[in-house]
C-alpha cells in the first residue's frame, strides 16, 4: 500500500517547495564525480513532479541552483548549467502531457543566454497548461529578492504613489518574485541538513519545516508522499492555542 492511500485529499498542501540537497554525498557515497549527482537527481524531479501532480499541488517550487552556488568550482557549475539546459529542453513534452506549466523564479538574466532562451521557450511552450505549476528557483537568492522588493516599495514611495500605510503584507508578497503565488505550506528539505539556506525566508514564515535525511537522488514518489501525510498530522497554529483550532461553535 502506498502511503499516498492514507492522504487526507482535502488537505493537499497547494504549494509546496524543495530544497533539493545531498546530490554531491550521494555521489561521493557511490565513488563518483559530484556532477554525476546532479543528472541523477533529474530524476528525482521526475518523481517529486509526479507526486504533485498525482495528488494535485497546484505549485511545486524547487531550488535548483542558489546565487552563492555560482562559488563552487567552475567546472561544476558549467556541468550544471548544462544539465540544466538540456534537462529543460527534454522535458517540454512531457511537461505537456502531463499539463504541467514551468516557471521560474530568481535573477534570471544572469543566467548563461542559452539557458535563458531554453527557459524562455519552455516556460511559452507550456504556459496553457491547468495542471500543476513548476517553479524552478534559479540563480535565487532570497535576501536579493527582499532587497529588491524594498528598493522597489521604497522607490514608489519616494514618487509619493503609495503611502507608508500602503506597505502591507500583501504589497510585499507582490513585490516578490512569487507575486501571485500562494506562501508554500510545506517545504521538504533533502539530506539531513537543517538549514533554510537563502530560500524563501518571506514566503516560509509559517509553513510547516519537513527534513529528512534522504540525498535527493534516492528522494521517489514515496518520500513526498510522506512528507505530506506527516504536514497533513501537524497541528498549524499560526499563533493561537490549540482549543481556539479545535473549538467548532
Ligand atoms: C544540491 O546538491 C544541488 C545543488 C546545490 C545545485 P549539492 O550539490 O549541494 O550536494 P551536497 O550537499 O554537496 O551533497
Ligand atoms: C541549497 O543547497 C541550494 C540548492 C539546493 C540549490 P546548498 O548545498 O547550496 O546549501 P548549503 O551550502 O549546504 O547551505
Ligand atoms: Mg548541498
Amino acid at each position: 500500500m502506498s502511503i499516498k492511500d492514507k492522504l487526507d485529499t482535502n488537505n493537499i498542501p497547494e504549494h509546496v517547495a524543495i530544497i533539493m540537497d545531498g546530490n554531491g554525498r550521494w555521489a561521493k557515497q557511490q565513488g563518483h564525480v559530484r556532477l554525476f549527482g546532479h543528472t541523477t537527481g533529474v530524476e528525482s524531479v521526475r518523481e517529486a513532479l509526479k507526486a504533485a501532480t498525482e495528488v494535485k499541488v497546484k505549485y511545486l517550487t524547487l531550488y535548483a541552483f542558489s546565487t552563492e552556488n555560482w562559488n563552487r568550482p567552475k567546472e561544476e557549475v558549467d556541468g550544471l548549467m548544462d544539465l540544466l539546459v538540456t534537462t529543460i529542453a527534454n522535458e517540454i513534452e512531457s511537461l505537456n502531457e502531463n499539463d504541467v506549466r514551468l516557471d521560474a523564479i530568481g535573477n534570471l538574466s544572469d543566467l548563461p543566454e542559452n539557458c535563458q532562451a531554453e527557459l524562455k521557450r519552455a516556460i511559452e511552450r507550456t504556459s496553457k497548461n491547468k495542471g500543476t505549476c513548476l517553479v524552478l528557483a534559479l540563480n535565487y537568492s532570497s535576501k536579493f529578492e527582499m532587497k529588491t522588493a524594498i528598493k522597489e516599495i521604497a522607490q514608489k514611495y519616494k514618487n509619493g504613489e503609495i503611502e507608508l500605510d500602503d506597505i502591507t503584507d500583501h504589497l510585499v508578497s507582490d513585490h516578490l518574485y512569487t507575486a501571485g503565488i500562494p506562501d508554500p505550506e510545506l517545504m521538504i528539505r533533502t539530506s539531513g541538513e537543517v538549514r533554510i539556506s537563502n530560500f524563501l525566508l518571506w514566503q516560509l514564515a509559517y509553513s510547516e519545516l519537513h527534513f529528512t535525511p534522504t540525498f535527493w537522488p534516492d528522494f521517489k514518489q514515496e518520500d513526498f508522499y510522506q512528507a505530506i501525510y506527516e504536514y497533513q498530522n501537524r497541528e498549524r497554529r499560526f499563533g493561537l492555542v490549540s482549543e481556539q483550532l479545535n473549538d467548532t461553535e
